[in-house]
């Protein structure tokens, strides 16, 4: 056997000498034609031979030495000393804390510690490779096969990195031939695995299916297949899509619709399955069910949820799946406990949204810019220049309030902003005390 392939993966090889294919054709020719350089006479200028010379580390020093100047401190990397929950210890002090989207507080919940632990003690910490070639624990699969129902769908495979999980997912079922058509605002992981497909991207208004018809009605026929992009719940600004108006979209240009339910899943729904609970759709209305497994689910780790071709298709091919380790068997436990205890527990979603709501509210009624927010667990407070969110950010900080500022160019420079990720776990005099002070600092 090929110990290179595991003689195994027809497609997920052929594409991986493909990729490789392509990458050699495309250097180009040693300068001077044919004669070849000898390591005495080449000139590589420096910057091409020192990390500091990168265009993309100037681009985040520079930033960083104007803020030091500015006496701004660096608002990332925060040393957290416990969970992150409504507060977070840091450096030895407790602050609100509004930057961590652990929406159930099942992060550091004593069941998800426990059920972890036992896997521990069971299987290890790690699963120590490939589940393809190596096999797999029970655990994985009772994950995935409790995904699936809860999306009430043949099948679910899971990942070790949710953002792994969009970028491997999409650039394994499109290519060249292909249409992808996405949200504007749509997360970087969808990005790039757009970019990694090779398909021909177009951008949508944000949430707005006229733009995206428009679009289909022009392109849609010259190409093979196509898939249209949008999430469930927007992780910068809070909003979410009319689903069934999408998916009456994508059955009329014969599409497929994928949704990353990263921030919708244990918020939307009343039992917190999500946006399709949130609008009562099948689970099969939707072809590609993504999310993630570090949020709600107080874990580490992407799905996929769908029909069992689509499952078994990325179980051989993808590569990010075929090439890297199962995922950790105390993850998988974790996720499977929160999910567990989100079910039994819906008083933990419906909390949630009455804070996120109540949240929503105050920062209205004091003039706050919370943009497109429909106030279930993200809302932005807009501030209009990265500097001005770099300092309010500093400015909460210093007043025992932990929230992190969202700059360019993760956001346009007018769009700005401080981000408030809501949980179970805060409470009303908290949120009071928040909207306070933001509004005094504002
Ligand atoms: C919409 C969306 N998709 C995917 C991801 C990636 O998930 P993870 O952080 O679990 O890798 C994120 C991360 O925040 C996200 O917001």
């Amino acid at each position: 056997m090929n110990k290179q392939n595991f003689g195994l993966v027809g497609t997920a090889k052929d594409q991986l000498v493909k990729r490789f294919l392509a990458r050699r054709d495309s250097q180009p020719e040693p300068a001077g034609g044919m004669l070849r350089s000898t390591a005495s006479n080449l000139v590589i200028p420096e910057k091409f031979c020192r990390f500091d010379k990168f265009p993309g580390y100037e681009r985040i020093a520079l930033p960083e030495a104007a803020a030091r100047k500015l006496g701004i401190e660096n608002p990332y990397f925060k040393v957290h000393q416990g969970a992150a929950g409504a507060t977070a210890l840091i450096d030895g002090k407790t602050y609100l804390n509004f930057s961590s989207y652990n929406y159930l507080g099942l992060a550091g919940d004593p069941r998800v510690n426990q059920a972890a632990k036992d896997a521990i003690d069971r299987y290890g910490t790690s699963a120590s490779a490939s589940r393809l070639v190596a096999g797999e624990r029970p655990i994985q699969r009772e994950l995935e096969q409790a995904i699936a129902s809860l999306y009430e769908v043949d099948d679910c495979v899971v990942f070790v990195s949710g953002h792994a999980t969009n970028v491997t997912t999409i650039s394994t079922l499109f290519g060249p031939k292909d249409l992808i058509v996405h949200d504007s605002l749509i997360h970087n992981s969808a990005f790039e695995g757009i970019k990694l497909s090779g398909a021909t991207r177009r951008a949508f208004s944000h949430n707005d299916p006229e733009s995206l018809e428009r679009i289909l009605a022009e392109i849609r026929g010259n190409f093979e297949r196509t898939l249209i992009v949008i999430e469930g719940l927007y992780s910068m600004d809070g909003d979410m899509p009319d689903l069934p108006r999408f998916i009456d979209i994508k059955n009329r240009y014969k599409a497929f619709l994928m949704v990353d339910d990263a921030h919708s899943l244990g918020v939307l729904g009343v039992t917190g399955r999500g946006i399709r609970e949130h609008f009562g759709v099948a689970g099969s209305a939707v072809d590609i069910w993504m999310g993630t497994l570090s949020k709600s689910f107080a874990g580490c780790g992407g799905y996929i949820a769908g029909e069992k071709a689509l499952v078994q298709h990325l179980k051989y091919a993808a590569s990010g799946f075929v090439y890297s380790v199962g995922i950790a068997p105390p993850m998988a436990a974790a996720s499977l406990e929160a999910m567990r205890i989100m079910l039994a527990e819906p008083e933990r979603v419906a909390g949630l949204r009455e804070r996120a709501s109540y949240f929503l509210e105050q920062a209205k009624l004091h003039g706050i810019d919370t943009g497109l927010s429909s106030g279930h667990a993200v809302i932005p407070a807009i501030v209009g220049s990265s500097l001005k969110a770099t300092k309010l950010s500093q400015a909460l900080f210093e007043m025992g309030i932990n929230v992190q500022p969202i700059i360019y160019p993760a956001v346009e420079e007018r769009a700005a902003r401080l981000r408030f990720f809501i949980g179970y776990q805060h409470n009303l005099e908290q949120i009071d005390k928040t909207i306070k002070a933001l509004a005094a600092k504002i």
